[in-house]
């Protein structure tokens, strides 16, 4: 399990009152994204499909005086993530932010690939995200006001070789953001994209160290992200700063794609 206590640099009070759902928060960046949440004063509903991971995150945070609920749910379900919302609001009778973080990859050059490994990788990456969008607009619209704030990749930027599937999903989510941004700008909701470059999780551990190299020679900060560098830039993106902010994409990759 990975939380982290690094310090958050934003007001203690800057989301005081919110209620934010963040989606596979149970480990890296997910799990940062909650913590820095609950710093900044948000109420903090947190899922992933392992209740063990994601209840010790919701104690370790409850644990330091904050409002976390955790929730068992697989986001490629729409069941779930109905239930998913349907608790939220119970709870706090209103979702102000959501983070689509949760995301599997399924690595294989395409002529290998197999059905059910793009399959996966869309139903999680692409179509989970839009299942959670779609089931928080009604009770947004209903506030006259949100944040959705999706987690791309800068492989949806570029490409990779080896990850058709997970390039695919990811510019799929930047399609997805755009699309929603004009459906529901008028009505006080905004909805933008991280693409993160190299941060360093469980995720980036699997890839070979010679990899790992050739990837850093490609960044001009000459280092990998943190999960609290994607993690700052959701709470800026949450916050009032970035009210006249939609339909972006915000990258948090060290220069790695310019
Ligand atoms: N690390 C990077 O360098 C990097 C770069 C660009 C983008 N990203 C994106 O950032 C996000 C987080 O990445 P990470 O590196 O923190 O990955 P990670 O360490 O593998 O964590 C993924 C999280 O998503 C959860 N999850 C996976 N499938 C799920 C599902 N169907 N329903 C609910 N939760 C699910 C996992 O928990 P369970 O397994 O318990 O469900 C876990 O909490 C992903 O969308 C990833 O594509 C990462």
């Amino acid at each position: 399990m990975a939380v982290t206590t690094a310090q958050s640099t934003f007001r203690e009070d800057l989301l005081n009152g919110k209620t934010a759902i963040v989606t596979g928060a149970s480990r890296g960046i997910g799990a940062a994204i909650a913590h820095r949440l609950c710093e900044t004063g948000a109420n903090v509903v947190i899922c992933s499909r392992s209740a063990d991971t994601i209840t010790q995150v919701a104690n370790t945070l409850q644990d330091s005086g904050h409002t976390v609920q955790a929730i068992v749910a697989d986001i490629s379900q729409k069941a779930d993530v109905e239930t998913l919302i349907k608790k939220t609001i119970a709870q706090f009778a209103q979702i102000d932010i959501l983070v689509n973080n949760a995301g599997i990859t399924r690595d294989m050059l395409l002529m290998r690939l197999k059905d059910e490994d793009w399959d996966a990788v869309l139903q999680t990456n692409l179509t989970g995200t839009m299942y959670c969008t779609r089931a928080v607009l009604r009770p947004m619209i209903r506030q006259r006001s949100g944040r959705i704030i999706n987690i791309s990749s800068v492989i949806g930027l570029m490409g990779n070789a080896g990850q058709a599937n997970y390039a695919a999903a990811k510019a799929g989510i930047l399609g997805l953001t755009k699309a929603t941004a004009k459906e529901v700008g008028a009505r006080g909701i905004t909805v933008n994209a991280i693409a993160p470059g190299f941060i360093t999780t469980d995720m980036t551990a699997q890839i070979p160290e010679q990899s790992q190299e050739q990837i850093l020679e490609m960044i001009p900060l000459r280092g990998f992200g943190d999960p609290e560098d994607v993690a700052d830039a959701v709470c800026f993106l949450a916050s009032d700063a970035a009210r006249y902010i939609t339909g972006q994409t915000l990258q948090v990759d060290g220069g790695m794609v310019m």
